[in-house]
């Protein structure tokens, strides 16, 4: 599948972020469905997975197979989470496209997180660097490097900006295809977002930075629109706003795709994505998760009566 160009890249993530936090076990058959369906909207880059150990979120342990699945679908590019350096090797074996590493800002989030100290988890972001080299990955394996907590932490609050902006710095230094910036407790607001996503563009070079927001306090979009206006233009967003980390207290859902997509086809922002077909996906997750757990204003509201897409607009 070739895909057209696009001004903004949105990641699906609610399989990994949104599936993490659920009681219910969606069956693989029930991932690839959604899987699939996003595909067909024109989500190109999906979060499909979490290498953990499957005793910690059983909700994963079908990993594997979700990912060789999914790895057959063409003009997808297939995302997963790896928490350590056993997580990433587990995705290299099966040639994912990306590995999502994640490090929290702050410690006592890591700890909790991911039971280590913030600097033992840079630190392994540089074995992971090079496992993958020395496997002969590099170029065909990406790996993006996520940072946790950035705006703010329900443990310790408040994050300081420089270290935000050393922990990149840092993890672009080690070899990091893609920097994310992560609001894991949706504590952001666009004027602290504006001046965090400046720090870390202006420590980065060219690596790409993309943004993750969460809406636990109905801030979201307007952070995206705050992130825009520094020049991001990747981010990652669940279907019905599902998220939350299971290890961050009073962790809510993503900012939702279709609200997202929604926003940015309006400000004439191309996202390859077809908002009918991808409102119609929820069903699909709502058939094993409930019509409940799923949010968004798009869905509630429907399309403006007339509504033309960016791409129908620049064509007509
Ligand atoms: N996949 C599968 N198994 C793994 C694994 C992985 N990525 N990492 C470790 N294990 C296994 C080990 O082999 C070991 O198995 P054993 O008991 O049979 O010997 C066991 O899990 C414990 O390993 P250890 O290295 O001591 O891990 P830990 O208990 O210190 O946990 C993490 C560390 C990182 C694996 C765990 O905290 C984790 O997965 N955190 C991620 C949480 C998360 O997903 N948060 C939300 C997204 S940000
Ligand atoms: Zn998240």
């Amino acid at each position: 599948m070739t895909h057209s160009p696009i001004d903004v890249l949105v990641r699906e993530v609610g399989l990994r972020d949104g599936l993490q936090n659920t009681a219910t076990i969606v069956p693989t058959e029930g991932k690839l469905a959604w899987i699939v369906a996003e595909l067909a909207a024109g989500v190109r880059e999906i979060e499909v997975t979490s290498f953990v150990p499957p005793k910690l979120i059983p909700q994963f342990a079908d990993a594997e197979e979700v990912v060789s699945r999914a790895l057959k679908l063409s003009g997808l590019t297939l995302m997963a989470l790896a928490p350590n350096l056993r997580g990433a090797e587990r995705a290299f074996a099966l040639g994912v496209h990306k590995v999502d590493y994640v490090t929290s800002v702050s410690r006592t989030h890591n700890l909790k997180n991911v039971r280590r100290e913030r600097e033992e988890s840079l630190a392994d972001f540089v074995r992971i660097v090079q496992a993958r080299d020395a496997a002969g990955l590099k170029g065909h394996i990406e790996l993006a490097a996520g940072l946790s907590t950035a705006l703010g932490c329900s443990y310790e609050g408040r994050i300081a900006v420089d270290e935000v902006r050393r922990c990149a710095a840092f993890l672009a230094e080690a070899g990091a295809d893609e920097i994310m910036i992560a609001d894991t407790v949706g504590y952001a607001d666009p004027r602290q977002v504006r001046e965090v996503f400046t720090a870390v563009l202006a420590e980065v070079g060219t690596v790409p930075v993309a943004a993750h927001f969460h809406d636990t306090r109905g801030t979201g979009l307007a952070n995206v629109a705050a992130a825009l206006e520094c020049g991001i233009r990747r981010f990652d967003s669940s279907l019905g706003g599902l998220g939350g980390c299971p290890f961050a207290p009073g962790a809510s859902g993503n900012i939702v795709t279709e609200d997202l997509c929604f926003m940015l086809d309006s400000m004439g922002l191309s996202t390859g994505i077809d908002l009918e077909r991808l409102l119609a996906v929820r069903e699909i997750a709502a058939s094993y998760l409930g019509s409940d757990s799923l949010s968004g204003a798009l869905a509630r509201a429907g399309l403006p009566r007339h509504y033309q897409s960016a791409a129908a607009r620049a064509s007509a």
